[in-house]
Order: structure tokens, then sequence, then C-alpha cells
């Protein structure tokens, strides 16, 4: 894993723009894997402006969101599929056939995720897989557990994640208690991963990630099982 410290949450941003802009002006067709959150939201505004200046293309990416409530309609303002075109897919060039992210709205969560699982593989799989982190180490929405899900599948979510997230909601009721996510696997059999941390909140699960010790109540310490991560931070 090779990590590199920032300043400030700023200047790590602009670096996760660089890199993800780099893989795509590598290899303009890639199939690029995208987070939610707020740890993201810098990047995505560096990218725009990189789109905006002709200094990266997206015309021919493919993407795919990590995760999605469930069940949840699309045009609720806290769906996944609301913040990536309000703050990503809605201000680049970007063909909007090429969007994938889980249906929330399926009728069927199980059958989504394998179909969502499916399509990953038929793309030719992950390049490129962008990560936030929860402050529970949980990565998209795999959450400690002493089992972990290889593939996309839809997943209970902690009352951890339930409250981290119920600043968003009108009430810690209202916050949605599944969510169709890629699975460990998934994420692991992209070829290349870039993780970006931020905020004390996240600093034990950080911590035990360097550790390189791996273990599924701490999801993202399994990154140090793949051969190519870069592992943003502007912790100490
Ligand atoms: C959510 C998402 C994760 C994200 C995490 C951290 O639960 N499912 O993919 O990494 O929150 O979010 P934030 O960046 O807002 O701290």
């Amino acid at each position: 894993m090779r990590i590199e410290y920032f300043e400030n949450y700023n200047v790590m941003s602009k670096r996760a723009a660089e890199i993800v802009a780099g893989e795509v002006n590598t290899k303009n067709n890639m199939v690029l894997g995208l987070p939610t959150g707020s740890t993201p939201l810098g990047m995505y505004a560096n990218l725009i402006e990189m789109n905006k200046k002709g200094e990266v293309d997206f015309s021919k990416i493919t993407t795919f969101n990590l995760d999605e409530y469930y069940p949840f309609k699309r045009d609720d303002k806290n769906s996944y599929y609301k913040f990536m075109f309000d703050n990503f897919f809605g201000k680049i060039n970007i063909n909007k056939e090429k969007i994938n992210i889980p249906d929330g709205e399926a009728a069927d969560g199980d059958i989504e995720a394998i179909k969502y699982e499916k399509k990953i593989e038929v793309c030719g799989g992950l390049d490129l897989m962008v990560l936030g982190l929860g402050a529970n180490g949980h990565i998209g929405f795999n959450e400690p557990d002493k089992i972990l899900t290889a593939d996309t599948h839809v997943a209970e979510l902690t009352k951890n994640t339930i409250e981290q997230n119920s600043r968003f909601f009108n009430s810690v009721d209202e916050v949605p208690k599944q969510a169709i996510t890629m699975g460990i696997g998934s994420i692991m059999r992209a070829e290349k991963i870039l993780i970006i941390i931020t905020g004390e909140a996240k600093k034990a699960a950080f911590k035990q990630i360097l550790e390189g010790k791996v273990t599924t109540e701490n999801p993202a310490t399994l990154l140090n099982l793949h051969r190519d991560v870069i592992l943003l931070t502007d912790l100490r």
C-alpha cells in the first residue's frame, strides 16, 4: 500500500482528482468505481474543474457506484443516485448511458445485486475503484462482521452507520436499514484502488489499516491484501 500524507483536505482532494484524471487520460474507455459521502466531494469538485478546462475527458468512461440505500427512491434527496448527479455526473461530459448505480427501486434487491455484479464483469472489471472509509472501517456498506460477502449484495447497516448517516435525515428512524453494496470481492478485484481518508472520526479505523493486519471487524484492513492501493489522508 502506498500512503501519501497531506497538510489538509483541499490538497488531498486535488491529488485524488489528479490520480483519477491520470488514469482516465491513460485509458479513456476505463471502468471507474466511485464512492459517495462527504470525503470525495473535494475530489469531484476538482475533477469538474479539470473537465471544464479540457484536462480530462469522461465521454468514454463507464462508472459503477459502490452502493445505494435499499429500498430507496432515486429522487429522494438522500439517494446516492441524486448525490452523484448533483455533485458529479450532472456537471461533466459523461455518457449517461455508461453510468451504473445499484437500483434502490428494484423490486428484488438480491436479483439487482446479482445483475450488478454481472454487469461489472461484462464490462471487464473495474480499472480503478475510489473509496471513502466509514468510521467503523466499512467500505461501501461492507460493515464489520465475522463474515464478509464477496460479491454485490443487500447489506444490513450497523447501528453505528445508521447513526453516522442520520445527520442527512430528519431523524435516525428515517435512515434506511439496508443497502445494495459492492462486496469485498467486487472491490478487491479492481486493478487499482484509491482510498481517501479524512476526519478525526476515521482515525482509529485508519490506524488499524496501517498496522498491516487483516480483520473482517475492520473491512478496510483487507486492502492490505491488494497489490495496488494508494491511500491518501490528511490524518497523522
Ligand atoms: C457511507 C458510504 C461509504 C462512505 C462512508 C463515509 O456510509 N456507504 O461508502 O465511505 O459513508 O462517508 P463520509 O465520507 O461522509 O465520512
